[in-house]
């Protein structure tokens, strides 16, 4: 589970392949962040969604009535999913940005991340979890999907138990739940997750 994992250059990534091929590619809002939006009665408000890739999780949100930004390292992924907002009427600011090395200078009421902490080398996560945190409000949400220690495939991202996920959260958020689920995607069968919530002190 803590083998060194390999990922793709992003940005040229985005700018070869098509969006729809992607694993991660799902142009529905995830099904665990909608069910939570509705247990939570989150209808408005800041929203950011960080490594937004093709963007769709961002417009959703934007078309459910959140005030979205949405950042990925990729300058392309951010081109092509402004262009796809664009097309569907929707206004989201989307920004190409390094969580970890952000120009975010604000805070949201929530953040999503479906995607990005997993992709990132093991020893930066804690850099991660103190800038994130810096960037939600208090009393706000951060919902996080991450591959799990239950995913048996070789390649792909790197897996969490709700332990460790508890161990570099808790910190700095109330960890309300971390649920198993599978991340919603091209893949077949989609791979084993986990959905975890967790509120800012
Ligand atoms: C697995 S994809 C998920 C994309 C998107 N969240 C989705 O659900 O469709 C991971 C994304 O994180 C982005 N990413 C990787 N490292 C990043 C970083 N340091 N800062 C911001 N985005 C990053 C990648 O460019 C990629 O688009």
């Amino acid at each position: 589970m803590n083998q060194k994992r390999e990922f793709p250059n992003w940005e040229k990534l985005y700018q070869t392949d098509a969006v729809e091929s992607m694993p991660w590619f799902n142009p529905e809002l995830d099904p665990d962040l909608d069910r939570a939006l509705t247990q939570l009665h989150l209808k408005t408000g800041s929203a950011l969604d960080l490594g937004t890739g093709p963007g769709t999780q961002a417009i959703a949100l934007a078309e459910r009535g959140f005030d979205v930004t949405a950042t990925d390292l990729s300058e392309t992924a951010v081109n092509l999913a402004k262009e796809k907002a664009q097309q569907k009427g929707f206004n989201v600011s989307f920004q190409t940005d390094d969580i970890l090395n952000t120009h975010l200078n604000r805070k949201f009421d929530l953040v999503f991340d479906r995607g990005c902490f997993h992709v990132l080398p093991p020893e930066c996560r804690l850099d991660y979890v103190r800038t994130v945190a810096g960037l939600i409000k208090s009393g706000g949400y951060l919902f996080l999907k991450c591959f799990s220690y239950l995913e048996t495939r070789e390649s792909g991202p790197y897996r969490f138990t709700p332990t460790e996920i508890q161990e570099m959260f808790g910190d700095r958020f109330h960890v309300r739940s971390i649920e198993e689920t599978v991340y919603h995607g091209t893949l077949n069968p989609l791979p084993k997750a986990l959905f975890c919530q967790m509120e800012k002190s």
